[in-house]
């Protein structure tokens, strides 16, 4: 996925244009690039970070009160200048900005070839520029025309704004599959992938939806239309999001900070939900839809990435307490494989951006089998929250660091207490049972304030293991997703090969692995099945593996055999989670800094996937 900003108004665009560009380059950052049109379009761009597009432009003309900006994450050709967008139409009027794949991309740059087109990148991008310009010249319409007839000839996903040279009074933007936004203010509009390039200018927005396209204008005109030329009335939203949360404050990395916010969002994702001491739950857009959820006879849970993992732990959650049979699947494969899905199945789909194209697709194909679908998305207005039947916000608040942290803590709590509200229609749980979790729950954020200042001795354990090549990640019951979620964020962000297995699947293959090389993290947290984690540290040990081991405070057994332990919090087993994640996402982090890896910008990483 890209970054797209977009900027019509009185103010000079390029500063805009930068200063947006930044707060995108977590979608993407293999090159930067800008149109800006004054008298004359001029086009910036450069492979690399937004800072190299500034350092390039430094001694050139940036003026203009118009212009459009990309940082790109390549999908089509190699991260270089040529590649990057903005990108221009072959006669040199028109330039465009673009996230997505176009996917019959081969056969419209043929065509063109053979009508004379020259193309320089070997991006779909340059070929939907020059397919407008085609358009516009054959059916001699206007650009809007041309831009719509084109968007009706391609087959993929996008966001565009495209720029006229010769009209420097109009933008147009339009989207399908890729999220896109319009800031209106007082005689200007800014337009991007997401809103954090537009909140201190104004607060009133317009998603666009699919298959919509917006003609901005000068004067202030807005018009939205659909792709089949319907005009429609945009619907303003106020914005919810502050500058603050999209700022570093003081850490040194978003991730850093996005790691400590927990104890907030954690708050912040049970406020109003629940109650311990009356021991109810109150779930958005359950009630609604409470029959179908509570009679569901199976729930299959959607998703990728991190998000997949918080969903492997809903399957433990929902079957202990709620006992219902559940199913988690790779939205990547659920899409292609032709699943058996029903309308007595309730499908949920997890996903922090909202705008994971696999995930999207899977919705689609639960919605065309008749199940309800029930969506968990961080970004509010997104595309996977629209396009579910009901679901829930997870209000972690802006996640910017690429490696997921606070999105996943906060989607383990919407799962827990989806449970939980399930397994209490279905009374398969106590009512004081549930008071317990519950006020478990409410008060979770001091333990995680405790797991957040063993930051220190995580450090110093991060020294010690950071230069090895290889790493493996057990755990048991609710501590294996953690396992599986602890080995990706290691290998996100400091490129060291780690992998995450069931505890006790170790000797069925990964103990092969193990020398005095290897370190070996268990979580080992869990009371049911402390004695087997007992065992599967004695193996590692046999082995000379180096046991770095999470154990609940106060715990002496495990302690004596492992080369390193960090003693966190003890908490209700279904939450262990929620406590465990924390140590694990700050021995990645300092590992990668140690290691002098980009944390926030992983490389060849986006923050989301927009495209298959
Ligand atoms: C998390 O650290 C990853 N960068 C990635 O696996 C992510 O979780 C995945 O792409 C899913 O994204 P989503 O939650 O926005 O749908
Ligand atoms: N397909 C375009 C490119 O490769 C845009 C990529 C994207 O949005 O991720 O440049």
């Amino acid at each position: 996925m890209c970054g797209i900003v977009a900027y019509l108004g009185e103010r000079e665009a390029y500063p805009v244009l930068i200063k947006g560009l930044k707060r995108l380059e977590y979608r993407g950052y293999d090159s930067a690039g800008v149109a800006l049109l004054d008298n004359d379009l001029h086009v910036y761009k450069k492979a690399g970070k937004v800072s190299e597009l500034e350092a390039f432009v430094a001694d050139k003309n940036i003026n203009g009160n118009i212009g459009i900006g990309h940082t790109r994450w390549a999908t089509h050709g190699v991260p270089n200048d040529t590649n990057a967008h903005p990108h221009m139409s072959n006669s040199g009027q028109f330039a465009l900005v673009h996230n997505g794949i176009i996917e019959n991309y081969a056969p419209i740059k043929e065509q063109l070839q053979k009508s004379g087109y020259v193309f320089h990148s070997q991006t779909d991008t340059e070929v939907l520029v020059n397919l407008i310009e085609e358009v516009k010249k054959q059916e001699k319409v206007s650009l809007e025309d041309a831009v719509r007839i084109a968007l009706n000839q391609v087959v993929g996903a996008y966001a565009i704004v495209v720029i006229d040279k010769e009209n420097n009074d109009r933008l147009i933007a339009a989207r399908k599959g890729s999220p896109l936004v319009v800031g209106i203010g007082e005689a200007e509009f800014f337009v991007a992938s997401d809103a954090s390039p537009i909140i201190e200018y104004t607060k009133h927005v317009v998603y666009l939806d699919d298959q919509e396209y917006a003609i901005i204008d000068r004067d202030g005109t807005f018009t939205v239309k659909t792709l089949g030329n319907v005009e429609i009335s945009p619907f303003i939203q106020q914005l919810q999001l502050d500058l603050e949360s999209i700022e570093k404050g003081g850490f040194e990395h978003f991730m850093l900070k996005e790691i400590y916010e927990q104890p907030k969002v954690i708050k912040d994702a049970i406020r109003g939900r629940m109650n311990a001491t009356d021991g109810w739950i109150k779930l958005g857009g359950v009630s609604e839809f409470a029959n179908r959820i509570n009679n569901a006879k199976r729930i299959i849970i959607t998703a990728c990435g991190t998000s997949w993992h918080s969903g492997l732990i809903a399957e433990y959650l929902i079957e202990t307490l709620a006992r219902v049979p559940v199913e988690v699947e790779y939205a990547s494969e659920f899409r292609y494989r032709n699943p058996i899905v029903n309308e007595s199945d309730v499908v949920i789909a997890i996903s922090q951006s909202g705008e994971t194209a696999d995930t999207l697709a899977a919705i689609e194909i639960a919605k065309e089998r008749q199940a309800l679908v029930y969506g968990i998305c961080n970004v509010i207005g997104s595309s996977i929250a629209r396009a579910t039947h009901a679901g829930s916000y997870t209000h972690a608040g802006p996640e910017i660091g690429v490696a997921s942290t606070k999105a996943f803590t906060t989607q383990v709590v919407i799962l827990t207490l989806m449970a939980l509200q399930l397994a209490q229609q279905k009374g398969t749980i106590s009512l004081s049972y549930l008071r317990q979790v519950l006020y478990e729950l409410d008060n979770l954020h001091v333990k995680i304030e405790a797991t957040l200042k063993l930051d220190s001795h995580i450090k110093e354990i991060a020294a010690k293991i950071k230069d090895v090549e290889n790493a493996l990640y057990l755990g048991r019951g609710y501590n294996f997703p953690v396992a599986l979620e602890g080995a990706l964020k290691l290998k996100e962000i400091s490129y060291i090969h780690a992998e995450g297995y069931p505890a006790a699947e170790m000797k069925h293959g990964p103990i092969a692995l193990i020398d005095e090389n290897l370190p070996v993290i268990i979580l080992a947290t869990n009371e049911s099945a402390y004695e087997k984690i007992v065992s599967n540290v004695q193996e590692v040990k046999a082995r000379k593996g180096i046991v770095i081991a999470v154990v609940n405070e106060g715990d002496t057994q495990i302690k004596q055999m492992a080369d390193y332990v960090i003693e966190v919090p003890k908490t209700e087993e279904v939450l262990s989670p929620l406590i465990t994640m924390i140590p694990l996402q700050l021995l990645s982090y300092h590992i990668a800094v140690m290691r002098g890896a980009n944390v926030d910008q992983p490389r060849n990483l986006a923050k989301s996937v927009t495209v298959e």
